[in-house]
């Protein structure tokens, strides 16, 4: 009966609407842990940035991953476009190198020193019919007497080399002892099999936490339209994650196509958006996933709830999602998207039940986001827009076939995000305010926040008092 629909009515809560109340603590801020898992993959910060070509390419990818976050890469884009900044990911960091650059004992050092400046690299192992000899650095190739010289003369012979096995650790403090900057790998045969350099070696310590495979390289996601079986496939050697995007999951033609994916792609998969209770359920019974993208219509961009009249924003489809979690006993992650300016959206979020918030507005204005920033009134911008917004989904339509409109609206638009500067800089803020929250709730870990938190009700008057009010900040007054 329609009046039932009113008097049943549901409260669609969003961050605005509600606080967190302060619990009993005995645990400060610094102690506080936010690890989380994504099925197989361990995340230190529960951040995923989104998968929107003003967001995620290869630079924030690195960048968020060397935070202990990950990088979804946006999909508006030509297949191997995708595939290559998966591999600039992959690449960035790794322990190993395996496709190392080498010269020949018979190379002329002229054409070694052009490796090494076009490569941007500062030795080569020498090599002759698959066996290391020697090894070249910038520094022979400089004392050389002239480049007609040929490796051989200038290499050093005597090379310390290591086996396939060795550990991070050990690597390091060979390096330490001999003061060398490379450390070739070979098996017991002598045969070359791989490269350890400094670097490398530097930048495991310097980010202890960062998110990386079994090799340690950088992990990466990547996101695809459920109808793409192709783009999953060929996107499979080389990321961690795929995660579906696509405005209303919960659709059969929807769930059929990632059913198939689930099936013939061997990558986890990420499945969403979703909104509801209903749709976590049939999600968790029916495919074979590790994370739920949880939110419609809540994004700093969208106008999906203006424009439709529908929405289930973020906080309340969260809250539902997790439920649907809870009365299964599943272990697939809700991953709040949309909305979560920051750490106080984070926190209820994680209150409601999230394992992991998604970021769009948050990342889109730092350096590592796709383009330049632009200058407007003397103030520094990035352009942001929404995938659904008219000038990105006329590139998305010329390049991607799967993604023809079913409907002919806009749901998003294009703006400009004042200019944060580098994104390390933005997510530890963002970790040090989420882990006074945690503080005050009195949760060690997500799993705390979720059991403890307990929710109130804000009046929008309220929501004035808990902002600055009546003074007028230092800053307006500066010119
Ligand atoms: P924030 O608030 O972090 O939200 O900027 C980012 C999330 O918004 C979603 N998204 C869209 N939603 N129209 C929509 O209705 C759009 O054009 C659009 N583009 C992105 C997406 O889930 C993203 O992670």
């Amino acid at each position: 009966m329609p009046w039932d629909k009113f008097a049943n009515i549901e409260m669609a809560f969003t961050f605005g609407d509600v606080i967190l109340l302060p619990g009993k603590t005995q645990v400060e801020p610094s102690e506080v842990d936010l690890s989380t898992r994504l099925g197989e993959i361990g995340l230190h910060v529960p951040i995923l940035s989104s998968p929107m070509d003003t967001v995620t390419e290869a630079e924030m990818a690195i960048a968020v991953a060397r935070m202990g976050a990950l990088g979804v890469l946006h999909r508006n884009c030509t297949v191997e476009e995708q595939v290559n900044m998966a591999k600039a990911v992959k690449r960035a960091e790794s322990f190993i190198i395996r496709d190392v650059v080498t010269v020949t004992p018979d190379d002329t050092v002229e054409a070694a020193r052009a490796i090494m400046k076009e490569m941007n690299i500062s030795g080569l192992p020498v090599v002759a019919e698959g066996r290391l000899v020697g090894i070249i650095t910038r520094r022979d190739v400089y004392f050389a007497e002239d480049g007609n010289q040929v490796v051989k003369e200038v290499m050093t012979k005597d090379v310390i080399t290591v086996s396939p096995d060795i550990t991070p650790q050990e690597a390091r403090k060979i390096m330490s002892r001999y003061k060398i900057e490379k450390l070739p790998v070979v098996d017991d045969s002598g045969r070359l099999v791989g490269l350890i350099t400094a670097k490398d070696v530097f930048y495991r310590e310097s980010h202890p936490f960062a998110t990386r495979d079994e090799e340690g390289r950088l992990r990466v996601a990547a996101a695809i339209s459920p109808f793409d079986l192709e783009r999953a496939k060929t996107l499979e050697p080389y990321v961690d994650l795929l995660v579906t995007d696509v405005a209303h999951f919960h659709n059969e033609n929807v769930m059929r196509a990632a059913k198939r994916i689930t099936e013939e792609v061997n990558v986890p998969l990420v499945a969403g958006n979703i909104g509801t209770y209903e749709a976590a359920e049939e999600i968790i019974t029916r495919l074979d996933v590790v994370g739920l993208r949880v939110g419609i219509a809540s994004g700093s961009i969208c106008t999906t709830g203006e424009v439709t009249g529908v929405a289930a924003p973020t906080l309340f489809a969260v809250a539902k999602a997790s439920e649907a979690v809870a009365k299964y006993g599943s272990d697939v992650a809700v991953i709040a998207d949309g909305g979560v300016r920051g750490p106080a959206e984070a926190a209820k979020a994680f209150a409601a039940g999230a394992d992991a918030v998604m970021l769009g507005f948050a990342l889109a204005g730092t350096k590592e986001s796709p383009g330049s920033p632009l200058i407007v009134g003397g103030k520094m911008y990035k352009v942001y827009r929404g995938m659904g917004s008219p000038s990105a989904r006329s590139k998305r339509f010329a390049l991607d076939r799967y993604s023809k409109p079913s409907k002919d609206i806009a749901e998003g638009i294009e703006g400009l995000v004042p200019y944060r500067g580098d994104v390390a800089t933005v997510i530890d803020k963002f970790v040090a305010g989420l882990k006074a929250a945690f503080g005050y709730v009195g949760a060690a870990n997500i799993g705390e926040m979720k059991e403890r938190a307990r929710i109130a009700l804000l009046s929008s008057v309220g929501a004035r008092e808990i902002a600055p009010h009546d003074v007028k900040p230092m800053e307006k007054f500066s010119a």
